[in-house]
């Protein structure tokens, strides 16, 4: 084999790899938004925006999943952990206040934010067609990051603290994911 073909396989299987997490957390969002809608917010004003974040979160997922066949990709092994940490996560933060599911999401969406910029950075014109695709889902993310971060009340440490774990937990499902190419990914633009 030579040195094209081991490049052009290595690419291949990050952008599978890049495909199964997004997918992955899609679900994953699906899960922590439905959740929430369940549970009392003590404030209606945010189920509107619960509700059409859930119907963007459906329509990324078929997205990515749409993306699958061509580049011989399956979904995530890990989907289980998404699914169940996803309405975890969304089941407690909408138990504890209007002002919690507003912090998960700003940190759900941060970090997949984050991520997908990295994405977007490494792909290059490596797959012109899922770069399109992240460039448009992002944009939407940001919408949601948007509405997360401008209706917040003031943050405390419980608030700061809660922001840290669901970051910390998003970033290790994230890596488990990928087997670390998220990391890797990120260490390579930065070198
Ligand atoms: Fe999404
Ligand atoms: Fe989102």
């Amino acid at each position: 084999m030579d040195a094209s073909a081991i490049d052009h396989s290595r690419d291949a299987l990050t952008i599978s790899r890049i495909l199964r997490v997004n997918h992955a957390g899609e679900v994953g969002a699906i899960n922590i938004y439905t959740a929430q809608i369940a549970m009392p917010q003590r404030d209606g004003d945010i189920h509107d925006f619960l509700v059409e974040t859930l119907s963007h979160e459906r329509k990324h997922a078929r997205q990515f999943l749409a993306l699958m066949p061509d580049r011989h990709t399956r979904p995530c092994g890990a989907m289980p952990l998404w699914g169940l940490g996803g309405t975890f996560l969304g089941a407690v933060t909408g138990l504890l206040s209007r002002n919690a599911v507003l912090i998960c999401t700003e940190a759900v969406e941060r970090t997949v934010h984050r991520h997908l910029d990295d994405q977007l950075a490494w792909l290059g014109d490596r797959d012109p067609a899922l770069s399109d695709t992240i460039r448009k889902i992002q944009a939407q993310e940001l919408g949601h990051l948007r509405f997360a971060r401008d209706g917040q009340g003031a943050r405390g440490w419980f608030s700061h603290g809660l922001d840290a774990v669901i970051v910390a937990a998003t970033e290790a499902v994230i890596w488990l994911s990928t087997y670390g190419a998220s990391a890797k990914m990120a260490h390579d633009l930065k070198a």
